[in-house]
């Protein structure tokens, strides 16, 4: 009767070690058949994934890309203000635009009214974390009050978007030049 319970004791024992192995062994295969073969070539990770990374289409790009294709603004772009500034900021990634030195797609251009907020991202005096020192701010309506026009005004009425001080500086060497006669 003892040795018979005790057989039983132990065939449930084997159950669970052959279980075990089995689920050892599916899992050897398993780690073998769907760990990548680069595994493990330089460190923790895929190997291969550094050539997946390379070939990752660059979406952006620099100013002077858009400049091989835009001669007129690049010149007036380089000697104003917005030097600094990128294109894509206001007109969104080259990779939109351009594929294999042609063109393929339209980028946003706003217009009017949309001015307005485009021009405030970086110029707004209610931004409080922006360094007043680097990027000058103004407030809304306030400042085109002080400029004596409507609200309904835009900003590119009297600042050129590709360098904003431009007509403004005409304008004073105007008034400089009546002022010298
Ligand atoms: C501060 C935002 C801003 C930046 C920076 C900027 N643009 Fe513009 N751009 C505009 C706006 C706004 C217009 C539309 C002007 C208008 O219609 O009054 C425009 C118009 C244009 C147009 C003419 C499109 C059309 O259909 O009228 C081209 C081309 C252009 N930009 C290219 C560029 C390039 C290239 C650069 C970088 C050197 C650049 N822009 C930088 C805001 C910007
Ligand atoms: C391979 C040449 C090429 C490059 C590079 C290029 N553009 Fe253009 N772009 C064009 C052509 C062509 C047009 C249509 C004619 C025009 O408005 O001058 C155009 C038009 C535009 C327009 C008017 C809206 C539209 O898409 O038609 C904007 C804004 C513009 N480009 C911005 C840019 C910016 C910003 C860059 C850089 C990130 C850039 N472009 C780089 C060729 C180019
Ligand atoms: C991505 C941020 C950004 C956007 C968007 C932007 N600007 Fe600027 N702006 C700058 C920086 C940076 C300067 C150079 C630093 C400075 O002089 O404040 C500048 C300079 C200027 C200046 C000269 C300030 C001075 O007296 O030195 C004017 C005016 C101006 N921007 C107007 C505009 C207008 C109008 C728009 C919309 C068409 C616009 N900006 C959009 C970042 C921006
Ligand atoms: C009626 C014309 C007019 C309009 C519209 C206008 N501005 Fe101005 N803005 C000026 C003049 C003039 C100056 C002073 C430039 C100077 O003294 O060198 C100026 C100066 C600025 C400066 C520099 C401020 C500083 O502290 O030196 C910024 C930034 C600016 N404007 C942004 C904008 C933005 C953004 C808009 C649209 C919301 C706008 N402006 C609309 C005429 C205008």
């Amino acid at each position: 009767m003892q040795t018979e319970s005790r057989s039983k004791y132990n065939s449930h024992l084997i159950k669970l070690i052959i279980a075990l192995v089995v689920f050892g062994v599916a899992a050897l295969i398993a780690r073998k058949v769907f760990t990548p073969e680069s595994m493990g070539q330089y460190g923790h990770y895929r190997g291969a994934d550094i050539e997946d990374q390379k070939n990752i289409a660059v979406r952006l790009q620099t100013n002077e890309s858009c400049f091989q294709c835009h001669k007129p603004i690049r010149r007036i772009h380089k000697a104003g203000v917005h030097k600094t500034v990128s294109c894509e900021i206001c007109h969104g990634p080259y990779g939109d635009h351009v594929e294999n030195g042609k063109k393929i797609g339209t980028l946003p251009v706003k217009r009017g009214q949309e001015i307005i907020p485009l021009c405030l991202r970086c110029h707004n005096q209610i931004i409080q974390a922006r360094p007043r020192e680097s990027i000058k701010m103004v407030g809304m309506p306030q400042h085109l009050q002080e400029k004596n026009v409507r609200i309904d005004h835009t900003c590119s009425q009297c600042h050129m978007v590709h360098d904003p001080l431009l007509w403004i500086n005409q304008a004073k060497e105007m008034i400089g030049i009546k002022e010298a006669i």
